[in-house]
């Protein structure tokens, strides 16, 4: 038995990506935090980042999300050197779409030619000849916006006919723009910002559930703006936890669809992070921490 398959109960039960054969725990790993600071350059430390991700696969964590823009490519980079040859089962989720620019600013790569470098820029940063699964990355980072994404995500699609990529999600998208996709390919999951107190996407979230489509919300800690309430630190002070694993365990039993990619540079936090998967929060208190949010749960 794998450590993965081992860690099925403690790390928030399992969920397959729709129409694969890919199965993984719900609480993963986003790596943008093991790049350096304002993800640019190295980490200041590259040894303690190889030990985040050795410890995240030793305890179990068969999701890591990344993409060769942070750093830019040096994440990708720092997850070779860490996992390569990487383990049967372990998903790593890559974007493409974006760039960074010389001021350190992210600006859309949506073209055809960005694409198709893009992609290889990860396979030959990550040591894969496939990628798992591939979001398409487009909108702004505090929200999408509509628009067509059929240009961009036809190319994938070849990419993914040509066998360089196996499934496809989207990345900062709107319902409009998930159905103009399903049109296209098919969408294994969607990843936009979603947290405890930033809820714009809890209908669609629901309407992802019934489709059997993850959502994978980013920034579940709050991102460059870390989560701070009293709810939750009351919900942690009669839990014996801690805030942020309130924040995490939160998302576990909003919905079965939700998979979790915390970011951490630290293994103490990543040791925190993981274990708020076995944290069972009592139906009174996740009534007070609905408050929190921007608009009501709608189940
Ligand atoms: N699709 C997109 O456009 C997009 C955008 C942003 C992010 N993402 C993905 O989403 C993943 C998660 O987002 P994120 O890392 O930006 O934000 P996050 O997970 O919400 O929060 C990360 C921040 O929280 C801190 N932190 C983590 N665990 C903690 C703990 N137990 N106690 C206190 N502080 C803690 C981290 O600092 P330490 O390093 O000190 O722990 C870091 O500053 C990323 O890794 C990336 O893969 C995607």
């Amino acid at each position: 038995m794998t450590k993965q398959m081992a860690a099925r109960d403690t790390l928030g039960g399992t969920f397959t990506l729709p129409g694969t054969s890919m199965t993984v725990n719900r609480m993963g790993y986003g790596a943008m935090q093991l790049a350096g600071p304002q993800v640019w350059g190295p980490p200041r430390d590259i040894e303690a980042a190889i030990a985040v991700l050795r410890e995240a696969v030793e305890s179990g964590v068969d999701h890591i999300d990344t993409s060769d823009f942070y750093g830019p490519h040096v994440t990708n980079q720092i997850i070779r050197q860490a996992l390569h040859p990487y383990s049967d089962g372990l998903v790593i989720v890559t974007k493409l779409g974006a760039r960074r620019a010389q001021d350190k600013s992210w600006i859309h790569a949506l073209s055809r030619q960005e694409l198709i470098d893009g992609a290889h820029d990860n396979l030959r940063n990550l040591g894969l000849d496939t990628l798992d699964v591939v979001n398409l990355r487009v909108g702004g980072i505090m929200g999408p916006t509509e628009g067509s994404i059929a240009e961009p995500l036809t190319v994938l699609a070849e990419l993914k006919q040509q066998g360089l990529i196996r499934h496809l999600g989207l990345s900062n998208v709107t319902p409009a723009q998930l159905a103009e996709a399903q049109q296209i390919t098919d969408i294994v999951c969607v990843q936009n910002l979603y947290n405890i107190a930033h809820r714009t996407d809890d209908a669609f979230i629901n309407d992802l559930a019934q489709q059997g489509i993850a959502y994978v919300p980013f920034f579940p800690l709050g991102g460059f703006t870390p989560l701070q309430s009293s709810a939750l630190d009351r919900a942690a002070a009669s839990l014996n936890a801690t805030p942020m694993q309130i924040a995490l365990a939160w998302l576990i039993q909003r919905s079965p669809n939700i998979l979790l990619i915390p970011g951490t540079s630290s293994v103490e936090h990543l040791r925190e992070n993981l274990k708020a998967a076995t944290l069972q929060i009592p139906p009174e208190t996740i009534v007070q921490l609905n408050a929190m949010g921007e608009s009501p749960v709608q189940e």
